[in-house]
């Protein structure tokens, strides 16, 4: 399976960053053999996708239903018509501070399918729960109310990100990220079969330079959502080489 790389720039970037975004740009072509995209601010989707129309450009998040009286909001629609191909949805950020269900996780994923972007969908469980052995039973579980029915590794990804890894500069035991992938694994192929295999399983929360080789050699660990560290092509860079050199 190709590895894909995504960073995620969440409330970070103005114009004045744009350059930013056409090093990682031009850095990630450097590696072809890896699939790669930096979701940015809805703000700066369309002129970085304008400016950089060989890369993956996306967004962080998107509305469940097509336009409407939702104030502050971006539908799907709108992300692609900025030139996003990709969209983060329901980031543990988002699930937290905005109060985010399962539900309506499900229900942008399907409004982003609809309009023809890729889709990231991020789980994970908080310290507190993991401290209490319920790591499993809560990832499981959102996974399970989060993806829609039809659900294809066509246009979804799944992003395992524990909470307490985000940005904080820990990482799981090997052990924990291999014991979590192989049960995502497993719950996709009860319920999608054979297709369930192909679904990319990217890890996230403090993938960085020195552990990103370590990481994406865990088995079914396809690639990485990475925060902090793709924030510069300089930061961003070794990722992607060890994602590249994570076949051989
Ligand atoms: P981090 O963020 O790499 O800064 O930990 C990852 C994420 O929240 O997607």
């Amino acid at each position: 399976m190709r590895k894909y790389i995504v960073g995620n720039w969440k409330m970070n970037g103005t114009s004045a960053d744009l350059h930013e975004i056409a090093a990682i740009a031009t850095m990630a072509a450097a590696y072809p053999s890896v699939d790669s995209a930096i979701c940015i601010p809805a703000t700066l989707i369309e002129r970085a996708a304008a400016a950089l129309p060989e890369f993956s450009i996306g967004g962080q998040d998107c509305h469940a239903t097509a336009s409407g009286a939702h104030t502050g909001c971006v539908a799907a629609a709108m992300l692609v018509d900025a030139g996003a191909r990709v969209t983060i949805i329901g980031h543990s950020e988002r699930r937290a501070a905005q109060h985010e269900t399962d539900a309506d996780i499900r229900g942008k994923a399907e409004a982003a399918r609809i309009e023809g972007l890729n889709v990231i969908v991020c789980v994970g469980e908080t310290l507190q729960e993991r401290d209490a052995g319920r790591a499993l039973e809560i990832v499981l579980g959102q996974l399970q109310h989060s993806l829609p029915a039809n659900s294809s590794a066509d246009w979804l990804s799944i992003a395992y990100e524990p909470v307490w890894a985000i940005g904080t500069g820990r990482i799981p035991e090997e052990k924990d990220v291999r014991e979590m992938h192989a049960a995502i694994r497993e719950q996709l192929v009860g319920r999608f079969g054979e297709t369930g295999k192909k679904f990319r399983l990217l890890y996230g929360g403090s993938m960085n330079g020195e552990n990103a080789t370590m990481l994406l050699a865990i088995p079914d660990v396809d690639g990485g959502l990475i925060g902090g560290a793709s924030l510069s092509a300089a930061k961003f860079e070794p990722i992607l080489a060890a994602a590249a050199n994570s076949g051989e």
